[in-house]
């Protein structure tokens, strides 16, 4: 998205009408997860911000909120995090759930880069990576979500048996996951390169920028990081 982007109409009191889904806003400053874990401590109790302690799953960067808002509304015995650094983008699926009344859907509208502030050790059983900025240029690697400093906080953070999904339609980008992946201890499984090889499959939820992607004919790389601890 561009950094020019208008702000949208309304913004603030549109915000404040969905202010009881935010459970995170803004990054602080804090720009790296060592800086975040010492900086600032403001652990989410999950069971009161959602009512019941059903199992947690985290989507990062969900964009326009169309994955996790069919996801929830399929699974309501789940709770789900959504969470998207850029406030007027994490708006729309805000607004969404609202109109919806879905009620298993919070948002975090801050950097992946300051879950470790927000999200206790061993609390997820789930983190979707769906066509996170794949940074091609290599002095951003480290920036990468899928890079070894980001999995050993994911690896926190996921119960025994948790498990990150990725898709991306950077082959690049997937390989290089992989290795990081594999460097960190997680088992991989159902690893695909071409997802949507025989069409959509019917447990498969498609993401915006994935429809996309498969309208121009790109394949979908999809895999499932399950951590051993
Ligand atoms: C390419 S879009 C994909 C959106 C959606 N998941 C989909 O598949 O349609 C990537 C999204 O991740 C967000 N994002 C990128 N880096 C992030 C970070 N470090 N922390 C939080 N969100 C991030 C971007 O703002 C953008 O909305």
């Amino acid at each position: 998205m561009s950094m020019r982007m208008r702000k949208k109409r309304n913004f603030d009191a549109r915000m404040q009408a969905c202010g009881d889904l935010l459970l995170a806003k803004g990054a602080n400053g804090i720009l790296n997860m060592k800086e975040a874990a010492e900086h600032f401590r403001a652990l989410i109790d999950f069971s009161a911000a959602f009512g019941n302690d059903a199992p947690i799953e985290l989507e990062i960067g969900c964009g326009k909120g169309g994955f996790i808002c069919e996801l929830a509304c399929k699974k309501p015995n789940v709770n789900y995090l959504a969470l998207e650094k850029m406030s007027n983008v994490i708006l729309t699926p805000m607004e969404a759930v609202k109109a919806q009344g879905i009620e298993n859907v919070r948002f975090l509208n801050i950097r992946a880069e300051c879950i470790p502030c927000y999200i206790p050790e061993n609390s997820l059983d789930t983190i979707y990576l769906n066509f996170s900025t794949p940074l091609p240029k290599l002095g951003y690697a480290s920036q990468r979500l899928t890079h070894r400093n980001f999995l050993n906080v994911y690896k926190k953070l996921l119960k025994n048996g948790g498990r990150i999904v990725q898709k991306t339609d950077d082959r690049d980008f997937f390989d290089f996951s992989l290795e990081e992946y594999k460097a960190c201890g997680f088992a991989l499984e159902n690893v695909t390169y071409n997802l949507h090889e025989n069409g959509n499959p019917e447990w498969n939820i498609v993401t915006e920028y994935e429809n996309k992607w498969v309208e121009k004919g790109f394949p979908i790389h999809r895999v499932e990081a399950v951590v051993i601890k």
